[in-house]
């Protein structure tokens, strides 16, 4: 079954068949979006008054607000203005004219995104707007917002490298973040060679990302995160969910060792088709490590299988954009092994067209 698996993975044909719109293309031609998005986004100029601002809020949903809790993970370490993303029509109460609101929509359709936008300009916060066009440019325009446009054509998803690189060099122009050429350099650098590493051509003896899309085939999984990887670890579960169509939940440690490990017992079943993927990495708190260490040894007792997944790189962005490449293959070989085109999100298509329909 492993061998028939990965042969179906190693074969040119599985990937032209399944993968009609080339989302593998997508996937490992994130570490040149990622260096398209930071020059485009350090060319970006804002007013100057946007320096005056005490926190920072992107508004967004699914692929487009991923970015911007990778941002607050990214950058919550060192002194810089606090940054939350706000997945809903209303932004958070301490929300004024000291705040910068990033409404970040790639469609520039999405509703809880354009409610937040009007949200913004009311309670009078300097606001900019990251998108490739839609309602949300007309509204930017309407309101003199300035607007990033991002001129890359995939699923919001595959557009990590704008949602997160753009906000990231946006805080860098207004001088609220220190200088992160570097750590993006040496990050598009890792992701590079890491998708050497793991695109469809690397035969699964020598691809990580096929053998982890093997052992979770047919399996509930639950994605473990902690630290600057929680962002990371979201975005895993939610590209297992959209790519792969499958489910996918996340847990974040410490806060797991708290609560989830009692509930590894019951339904006897679920834990048998279950299977933890825990996000490591180097530099993590290292009482999150050991607490990796325990829950690994807690889900063996329970009879749940789990595998470890190490960032790698040098940088914080390094480690954590590895990680997300390494979880966006796996998610993809994962919607193959599943028979799915991992491109489409139909269910999200007529939730959104049925919302619209009751307006
Ligand atoms: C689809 C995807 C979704 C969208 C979300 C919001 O690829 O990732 O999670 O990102 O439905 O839509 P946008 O990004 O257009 O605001």
């Amino acid at each position: 079954m492993v061998n028939d698996a990965a042969s179906f993975l190693d074969n040119p044909e599985t990937h032209e068949s399944l993968d009609i719109t080339g989302f593998r293309d997508r996937i490992g031609d994130l570490p040149h979006q990622c260096l398209r998005a930071w020059e485009q986004g350090l060319k970006f100029s804002l007013p100057d008054d946007y320096r005056n601002v005490r926190n920072v809020v992107v508004t967004g949903m699914g692929g487009s607000a991923i970015g911007g809790e990778l941002l607050g993970d990214l950058i919550s370490k060192d002194g810089s203005p606090l940054v939350t993303v706000c997945r809903d029509y209303h932004l958070p109460p301490y929300l004024g004219s000291d705040s910068l609101v990033i409404a970040s929509s790639y469609s520039g359709n999405t509703e809880e995104t354009i409610a937040a936008f009007h949200d913004a300009i009311q309670r009078g916060a300097k606001v900019v707007a990251v998108t490739t066009g839609g309602q949300l440019l007309k509204l930017a325009h309407e309101e003199g917002v300035p607007v990033f446009q991002i001129d890359y054509v995939g699923e919001p998803r595959a557009a990590l490298g704008y949602s997160f690189l753009v906000p990231l060099a946006i805080l860098q122009n207004l001088r609220l973040i220190a200088d992160s050429d570097e750590a993006v350099l040496e990050a598009a650098e890792v992701l590079l060679s890491l998708s050497h590493r793991l695109k469809p051509k690397i035969p699964t003896q020598d691809n990580p990302a096929k053998e982890l899309a093997i052992s979770l085939h047919g399996k509930l999984i639950v994605i473990y995160g902690g630290g600057m990887l929680s962002g990371v670890a979201r975005r895993w579960k939610t590209q297992f969910n959209e790519n792969a169509k499958t489910w996918a939940f996340v847990e974040l440690l410490p806060e797991a060792g708290h609560n989830a490990i009692a509930g590894l017992q019951w339904p006897k079943p679920i834990g048998k088709k279950a299977c933890g993927v825990l996000l490591n990495t180097w530099s993590l708190h290292p009482r999150i490590k050991l607490r990796y260490q325990m829950i690994e040894e807690l889900l063996g007792k329970a009879g749940v299988e789990c595998r470890t997944v190490d960032g790698v790189g040098k940088s914080t962005l390094a480690q954590m954009l590895s990680s997300v490449l390494f979880g966006d293959y796996t998610s993809y070989y994962l919607a193959l092994l599943n028979g799915e085109d991992p491109s489409p999100v139909s269910p999200l298509d007529y939730l959104k067209s049925r919302l619209k329909d009751l307006q």
